[in-house]
């Protein structure tokens, strides 16, 4: 707890032993002061401009594990000191949600992703969250035991929230379809790839529930996009550059839609993190780059389709009836090889569930255990 609270030009300093001192702008007090926030809903009620724009404190004491501050407009607001410290301006908020990301190659080997058991998941909310966090962590797990039925696969997605519904549906079955809309509705191979790269937003956690898996071929190949990014950044600067800032199209239509976007292949936050990986070869739209940009980019794309497939990266297996891999859809890359449909069925049912429903699950589940862990 710090010691001392003291008034300074740029704002109210609290002392901390071990770190520089956590400096709040006289403004943002005022903006954060527990009276601004509903008391039951906890949202702001607060119009920042019913504020003055410079306010000026009178006196700043700290009593207990309180910081009571009084200002010279007759307004005082009481802070809890471990609400200021986890709020400190410039430091990220502990985000039980941001887990630490482990980045992996192609001798993690398909025994080293992660494996749980439905039963487990659908029981405790201890083994969710041990599953949620290696799968945020990894951006790859297996569910093992999940029952032989279609719902099955959902009512473990469910536990983690809302499903994504998308123009092939809430869920969709993957099996071999007359009149096929989609590549993974025929029994070619599907190279490496993102799901539904075209839409606004990808979807976040893809799942995909292993029913029947016996016709010769359809084995699965996972890499980490995030991998192949860092070496990329580490190996290839100018092309990482070029991955990064450069909009590429992607497309989707049949006869009901015409979905398009335009997305770089690495999107990095703004504090250079990577964000999300958009690859996929068969909805890469016409490019339509001016011509100096696309002469540039060209190069650059083609020693990134030649790094995907390099078996450095890549891990392999077939998925058994009742698994169900899960993957981080913007960051993991997924593809099959070929099958013969005549040697046996297979039947692989998918659904997903956004980043934004995955992260609120865990920081709802990690609520009353004590301070999060923050990383990555
Ligand atoms: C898909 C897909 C993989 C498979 O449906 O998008 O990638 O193994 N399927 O069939
Ligand atoms: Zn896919």
């Amino acid at each position: 707890m710090p010691q001392s609270a003291s008034i300074a030009p740029d704002g109210l300093h609290l002392a901390r032993t071990g770190a520089a001192d956590a400096v709040y702008p006289l403004i943002w007090l005022r903006h954060n002061c527990p009276t601004a926030f509903h008391p039951e809903t906890e949202e702001r009620i607060l119009d920042l401009r019913d504020l003055p724009e410079n306010p000026v404190l009178a006196c700043a004491e700290l009593i207990g594990d309180r910081l009571s501050l009084n200002w010279a407009d007759g307004h005082s607001s009481a802070f809890e000191l471990d609400w200021l410290l986890s709020h400190v301006p410039g430091e990220a908020v502990p985000d039980p949600a941001r887990v630490e990301r482990v980045f992996w190659r192609g001798d993690l080997g398909a025994d080293g992703i992660r494996r749980y058991t439905a039963e487990d998941i659908l029981a405790s909310d201890q083994a969710l969250v041990a599953w949620m966090k290696d799968t945020a962590s990894y951006g790859l797990t297996i569910v093992e035991g999940v029952a032989d039925r279609v719902e099955a696969g959902p009512e473990i997605a469910r536990r983690v929230g809302f499903l994504r519904e998308t123009n092939f549906g809430t869920t969709f079955a993957v099996r071999t379809i007359p009149n096929p809309n989609n590549l993974a509705y025929t029994a070619e191979a599907l190279p490496l790839h993102t799901d539904l790269p075209n839409q606004e937003l990808p979807p976040g956690y893809q799942f995909l529930h292993c029913l029947a898996n016996e016709a010769v071929g359809g084995g699965s190949i996972f890499v980490d996009g995030f991998a192949v990014a860092a070496d990329v950044e580490a190996e290839a600067p100018e092309d990482y550059a070029l991955l990064s800032r450069t909009p590429v199209p992607f497309r989707f239509h049949d006869s009901t839609a015409d979905i398009r976007s335009h997305r770089p292949v690495i999107d990095l936050f703004p504090d250079g993190r990577l964000r999300e990986i958009t690859h996929s070869g068969h909805l890469v739209d016409v490019f339509d780059m001016a011509p100096e940009a696309m002469t540039a980019f060209y190069p650059a794309f083609r020693r990134w389709l030649a790094r995907l497939d390099d078996p450095a990266y890549g891990v392999t297996l077939k998925l058994k009836g009742g698994e169900m891999v899960v993957f981080d859809n913007r960051r993991t890359l997924h593809g099959r090889t070929r099958f013969d449909p005549n040697t046996g069925f297979r039947h692989l049912h998918g659904f997903y569930v956004d980043r934004q429903e995955f992260d609120s699950r865990l920081r709802v589940l990690s609520r009353g255990n004590g301070p999060a862990a923050s990383s990555g």
